[in-house]
């Protein structure tokens, strides 16, 4: 039996996107405005409110200090190591410089993973509407090339959205899935992703071994500082320095100005990929020092935008190289190279992917979607393992190890090592009667053990006092199938496992993401308390319309003094409007109770006139009212929608319609 179902979130730069596995295959799930792509941009609004994707980005010009967007290429960032990617966005980056970054956002800082939990909990509530059931569980996608510290924060993202996050998965990884499900061939591909902000190359085997398909990753590559934000930026300086040489004014200077020209240059961009020249036309976009106003009109051909784009296209290389070479291939070998990310529509991209692996790139696969798609595979995978048929081999980008001496980097995990997998190394002291070790793991390239990121310091203590060189603490590095990493220590001596201090990769302790998803709780409880307040007050001001209307038109079949106590009752109601919920709540009740009161004496009335008549006429109108009529015991859930069929002389068709 399969069991709930477990959403598949491609958590974008850009875009983000959720599918599901229904009726045998995985579906994208459109958001409320009817999108299947969501715009991964928060805004904050004075108010206090906050909105999500597409109502987020269109606020962006007007509110561009409190709109943000690239969330991810913060993610599991200290401060110090953002430096590039602060100068481009207009929101507030804080945070001491080996701290994870913060946004700044009115007097109030969130962490990176805080802001993209904003974007997870909107994919999660419109999922459960679409779906019209609680979503607890997910698998959220990641550029395979994050590293220890980025995979965490991204699982830290799922739990503070309230989410059950069964598996980190990589992006390239989820798009092979998709392709190979629905191209059953086996062979060696090769995923191109180049996104938002991240690109990746992975070179997968697809074989079938008896009922079973595997995936088997070979070796994975990539950078995750580049992508179409950074096209963006080389479009608007280009523009913004053609203004600055025409008019002698920096629009970069200018936040709402610098948003505008954001928005344009990515449309142009866009547009580059289907034709060889476009403008941007951006009237108004600044004032003279006559105070004149000044219009920005020009034109990008596709061959300028080529020439800005050279050096970026320059690192596309080194990582697919490096990529072949890890996974031991000549680009001959591979027999399909798929395109992921929106950036791979742009023409020269294609041309460089065809010039690396040396044949034309399929494009059968929407870019867009294929990731969120092989997410969805990966949950049904997890939901229903029994059923399956797949069978996934992944590995861990990057090399993981230790500082020994001379600062040197020992590894102790190598590059693309199949996940999930564990390695143990023993440690001793340096000194007599030492009573602890510290520890410092590294996750990278590099000989020196400083130019690799910093994933933590582990502390063994309580070692017995020994000469130097006999204590043996064996430390063990276990990577999970999500690629995260775990640290265990035991002294072999004494066989007890040895206190170790983990510090969170990302930076961010257990009990600060408990806070903030109790902070994002409160938060979305506050939102529904705001949204049933405005239900309420809704309810209410149409039941008080709908009074007066019956109110009109039966004022000849009603008595003065019912048409007194509604009246009273109806402004009564009216009076509680701007009042708590609860005050508005017992006005209605007390209305509707009138109502149907008079609703009741209407219908006896009518009956008794029915019962007279000998003869009956045509109906001349049937008019129905629709009053609902609450028993003042039963709550609200029990109330009876009771329709008062207004009949002059009718015969037969009195019967009340009292079914809810
Ligand atoms: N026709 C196009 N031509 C050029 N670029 C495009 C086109 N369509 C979309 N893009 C760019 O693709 C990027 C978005 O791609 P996508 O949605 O795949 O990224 P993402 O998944 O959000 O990012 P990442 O995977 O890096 O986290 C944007 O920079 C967008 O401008
Ligand atoms: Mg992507």
């Amino acid at each position: 039996m399969a069991g709930k179902k477990i959403i598949g979130i491609d958590l974008g730069t850009t875009n983000s996107v959720v599918a599901v596995y229904e009726g045998g295959e995985p579906a994208v799930i459109a958001n409320t405005q009817g999108s299947r792509l969501t715009p991964s941009v928060v805004g904050f609004q004075n108010d206090g409110t906050r909105v999500v994707g597409r109502l987020a980005k269109n606020q962006a010009v007007q509110n561009p200090k409190n709109t943000v967007f690239s969330i991810k290429r913060f993610m599991g960032r200290r401060h110090n190591e953002v430096a590039e990617q602060e100068k481009m966005v207009p929101y507030e980056v804080v945070g001491s410089p080996d701290d994870p970054v913060k946004v700044k956002i009115n007097e109030n800082e969130y962490t990176a993973p805080e802001i993209s939990a904003m974007v997870l909990r909107f994919i999660k509530e419109y999922c459960e509407e679409y779906l019209g059931e609680a979503v607890s569980d997910a698998v959220i996608t990641v550029p395979a090339y994050f590293n220890d510290a980025q995979r965490q924060a991204t699982k830290d993202a799922g739990v503070i959205a309230g989410l059950n996050v069964r598996r980190i998965v990589n992006e390239p990884t989820a798009a092979a899935l998709s392709y190979g499900l629905t191209n059953k061939k086996d062979g060696i591909i090769a995923v191109f992703d180049l996104g938002g902000g991240t690109f990746d190359v992975s070179i997968l085997e697809i074989s079938q071994e008896g009922e079973e398909q595997v995936f088997e990753v070979r070796a994975t590559n990539g950078d995750t500082r580049l992508g179409g934000d950074d096209f963006d930026e080389l479009l608007i300086h280009h523009v913004a320095d053609e203004f600055q040489q025409q008019h002698d004014i920096d629009l970069r200077k200018d936040l709402m100005a610098l948003q505008r020209l954001k928005e344009a240059c990515e449309k142009a961009k866009c547009e580059l990929s289907s034709t060889v020249s476009t403008s941007i036309n951006l009237p108004f976009i600044s004032q003279g020092a006559d105070k004149n106003a000044i219009h920005l009109n020009t034109n990008v051909t596709r061959a300028k935008f080529e020439q800005l784009l050279d050096p970026m296209l320059r690192r596309l290389f080194e990582p697919c190289r490096q990529c072949l070479k890890d996974a031991d291939m000549k680009p001959e070998q591979i027999a399909e190279v798929i395109l992921v990310g929106g950036s791979t529509r742009i023409p020269k991209i294609q041309e460089v992917c065809e010039e690396i692996f040396r044949k034309k790139p399929s494009k059968q696969l929407n870019p867009d979607e294929v990731v969120a798609l092989g997410a969805a595979v990966q949950g049904h995978i997890l939901a229903d393992p029994q059923n399956a048929s797949i069978t996934f081999l992944d590995v861990t980008p990057l090399s993981l190890g230790i500082e020994v001496e001379g600062g040197l980097m020992a590894v102790l995990i190598d590059r693309n090592t199949t996940i999930p997998c564990q390695r143990k190394e023993a440690f001793t002291t340096a000194s007599d009667s030492q009573t602890m070790v510290d520890v410092c793991v590294y996750q990278g390239e590099r000989k020196i053990a400083k130019d690799n990121r910093k994933l933590g310091n582990f502390r063994l203590d309580g070692i017995p006092p020994a000469r130097r060189g006999i204590p043996q603490i064996e430390v063990s590095f276990d990577i999970d199938a999500n690629g995260i990493l775990d640290v265990a220590a035991k002294d072999l001596a004494t066989a007890n496992r040895q206190h170790i201090t983990v510090e969170s990769s990302s930076g961010i302790s257990k009990q600060e993401i408990q806070n903030m998803k109790d902070e994002a709780e409160k938060h979305a409880s506050d939102d529904d308390s705001r949204k049933v307040a405005i239900e309420v007050r809704n309810d209410a001001e149409q039941l008080a319309y709908r009074a007066e209307d019956m109110l009109r038109d039966n004022g000849d079949k009603i008595t003065s003094e019912q048409k007194q106590s509604a009246e009273k009752a109806i402004a009564e109601l009216r009076s509680k409007f701007d009042k708590e919920v609860s005050d508005i709540q017992a006005a209605h009740r007390d209305l509707e109770k009138v109502l149907s009161e008079i609703a009741s004496s209407m219908y006896a009335k009518a009956q008794a006139a029915h019962e007279t008549e000998t003869e009956a006429p045509e109906p001349e109108e049937v008019e129905v009212v629709d009053v609902e009529v609450v028993d003042a015991e039963v709550t609200d859930a029990e109330v009876i929608d009771a329709e008062v069929i207004d009949v002059e002389g009718d015969e037969g068709e009195a019967e009340p319609d009292s079914q809810n």
